[in-house]
């Protein structure tokens, strides 16, 4: 496994995982064919996982928010949106999109014990050096009976081989952008979850396979494609690659 690669838009060799990436691919966040096409699929789903806010101003923590793409899935569950993220340029995208931008990080967040009804970490566990401190983070930003909702990628060979080596061929993962080392183990993260009060559930997902390969096709043939609609994220038997994770603080 080489553990540099180049960065796809400025010709600059980053090492993988290089947060620096996502500045280098800031034009490419709200492009819905574009390298971060996955994450609009992926923010679908996790965002039907989040019930409808139970009482006036509450507030949903997205940590690792990104350029906001969780937002439009949102609208009209009546929650506030903030977003924790370390990359500017993606946060000035996620405030045009409703978020409440905070620039920091996901293991030492600036804001209260408990303040959160849902703490969202999509996509984030797997680029953390300590995810374990992103966890503690989510759960101490809960308060008892809130809801913690997250995917990220196994710490399998498998997930090596689908998300990194075939991934990464596909235009639906940016090269470079994972360092399988940071892969996530769902049990440890059960476990983990379960050290802060929160019984998490986990599923395995993929994208469906059809509405895939419609998508792959449709990114070959370009222009004159006809649109088709994005692929589903759906539940699928194994974990073994892509999981979701939710669950609840206990009170
Ligand atoms: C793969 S993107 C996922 C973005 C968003 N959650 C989504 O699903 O569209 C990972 C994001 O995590 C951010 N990130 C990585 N490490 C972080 C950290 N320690 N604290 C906060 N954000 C971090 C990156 O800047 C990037 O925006």
């Amino acid at each position: 496994m080489r553990d540099v690669a180049p960065a796809p838009t400025r010709g600059r060799v980053l090492p993988r995982n290089d947060p620096r990436q996502y500045d280098d691919l800031a034009g490419e966040w709200w492009r819905p064919d574009g390298v971060f096409a996955m994450l609009h699929w992926l923010a679908e789903a996790r965002a039907a996982l989040v019930p409808p806010a139970d009482r006036p101003d509450a507030l949903l923590v997205d940590l690792g928010c990104g350029a906001g793409l969780l937002a439009p899935h949102l609208a009209g569950r009546g929650y506030r949106h903030v977003g924790v993220d370390l990359t500017r340029s993606a946060l000035v995208q996620a405030a045009e999109h409703g978020v409440k931008p905070v620039n920091g990080d996901a293991t030492a967040v600036p804001l209260a014990d408990g303040c959160a009804d849902v703490v969202a970490a999509g996509e984030l566990l797997e680029h953390v050096p300590d995810w374990r401190r992103v966890v503690a983070e989510a759960c101490r930003l809960l308060r008892p009976g809130g809801l913690l909702v997250l995917d990220t990628l196994n710490d399998t060979l498998l997930s090596r081989i689908v998300a990194v080596h075939l991934g990464e061929r596909l235009p639906t993962v940016p090269k470079g952008i994972h360092d399988p080392r940071l892969f996530v183990d769902d049990r440890e993260l059960i476990a983990e979850c379960a050290r802060h009060g929160v019984a998490l559930r986990v599923r395995g997902v993929r994208p469906e396979v059809g509405g895939l390969l419609g998508w792959l096709l449709r990114r070959v043939r370009g222009a004159q494609a006809p649109a088709g609609r994005a692929p589903r994220i759906v539940p699928t038997r194994s974990a073994a690659v892509l999981y979701q994770g939710w669950g609840v603080r206990k009170g």
